[in-house]
């Protein structure tokens, strides 16, 4: 008797236990759903329904309604200053560019003519880019007001002339490949801060650059005339020089008078030009010489002057025609008299027989590996 009240008692606790469960948990879910449990995240399978995106009108008014606000010119990009409207087909500079505008980016465009208002009110510009249009003229006053402007690349265009009137404040000039056959005495006065200036692949004949023209940029450290037709090392070179391209050009002759008081120049590029004599004296005018190119020239000899020369280290002189190597054309009779080892000396295709060239020769190379010697081909 007593065990079945017992089993009856384990039964209706045991089936009871179950519902009780169930009542309870139905109880939780319910009190979770009425809000004062925090709730977990619910993560909608498509966000876009809670976060739609803006509408385009709610921010459109802004820009045009404000009567005061920033210009730009059509279809150019105005931002921080920088004016960017390359790539446009513009046959004009365009106009409303901001005043306050640093660099304004003209590229890749038709313009023919550079007008006298053009840049009226671009005080504060500092970089012009003019690069790849068809300009052929630019009004005499059309950079006058351009007193902050320290680089101006005009490049790519068909100049006749360097541009008169550039800012003073001018340091870096890019004019290479237009149409200028003449850099005249008056071309660069008083352009006292030019860093930089290339002036390479203009049909620049053979007298094409006034003696003393770069005379007036006292800060000038790199001059590049590569690809005209000049046919000597322009005279007058300011003494700040460190660099001098002058390759691919129609030069016969290294004359020492041209290189006097260089004495900054580092790297001196000759190559492609058809120079066969290099004057006695050349290297001893540019004393802190490291590089010197003179491959692809008419060189019968080893330029005078390397065994004296304490500092040049790399020179070309492959592609010449150059017949014998002396053991004392590179180095002095004794070490110590030269600062700076070669570390590059480049002598292939000569007709000189490689095997006839003491190795006693390159005494002061750095290492047998800094010399270029190979056969002379054809
Ligand atoms: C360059 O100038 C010459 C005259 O100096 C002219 O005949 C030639 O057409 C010009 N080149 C271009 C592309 O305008
Ligand atoms: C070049 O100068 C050296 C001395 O530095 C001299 O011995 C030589 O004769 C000169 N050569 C010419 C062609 O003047």
């Amino acid at each position: 008797m007593r065990s079945v009240c017992l089993s009856l008692l384990l039964v209706s606790a045991c089936w009871a236990l179950p519902f009780q469960q169930t009542g309870f948990l139905d109880f939780m879910m319910e009190d979770e759903s009425s809000g004062d449990a925090p709730t977990p995240p619910v993560i909608p399978k498509d966000p876009s329904v809670f976060f739609p995106k803006p509408q385009e009108p709610s921010i459109a008014p802004f820009e045009p309604v404000r009567p005061e606000g920033p210009v730009c010119p059509f279809r150019c990009q105005c931002h921080l200053r920088v004016v960017q409207c390359s790539d446009l087909g513009l046959k004009n500079v365009p106009e409303a560019i901001p005043a306050d505008s640093t660099l304004l980016d003209l590229q890749n465009n038709k313009i023919t003519e550079i007008r006298e208002n053009d840049f009226k009110t671009l005080k504060g510009l500092h970089t012009l880019i003019l690069v790849n249009n068809k300009i052929t003229i630019i009004h005499a006053k059309a950079f006058m007001p351009l007193g902050k402007l320290q680089r101006l690349y005009l490049s790519k265009n068909v100049l006749k002339d360097i541009p008169a009137n550039m800012p003073k404040t001018l340091q870096e000039l890019r004019i290479h490949e237009n149409n200028i056959t003449k850099i005249k005495k008056a071309t660069f006065q008083g352009m006292v801060n030019v860093i930089v200036m290339e002036l390479g692949s203009n049909p620049l004949t053979t007298t094409g650059v006034d003696a003393g023209a770069f005379s007036d940029l006292k800060k000038v450290s790199y001059i590049r005339i590569s690809d005209t037709a000049i046919t000597d090392i322009p005279k007058g070179l300011p003494s700040s020089l460190s660099e001098l391209h002058l390759d691919g050009n129609k030069i016969t002759k290294v004359q020492a008078e041209s290189l006097k008081g260089l004495k900054n120049l580092a790297k001196l590029g000759l190559s492609y030009n058809d120079i066969s004599v290099v004057e006695n004296g050349s290297l001893a005018n540019v004393p802190h010489l490291r590089e010197l190119h003179l491959d692809n020239n008419a060189l019968t000899v080893i330029p005078p002057g390397l065994p004296e020369h304490k500092y040049i280290q790399v020179i070309y002189l492959h592609s010449n025609k150059i017949a014998a190597i002396g053991t004392e054309d590179f180095c002095p009779p004794s070490y110590n008299t030269k600062k700076a080892m070669y570390s590059g000396i480049s002598l292939f295709s000569n007709p000189v027989p490689y095997w006839e060239v003491q190795p006693i020769t390159f005494r002061c190379v750095f290492d047998r590996s800094a010399i270029q010697l190979g056969n002379y081909r054809k």
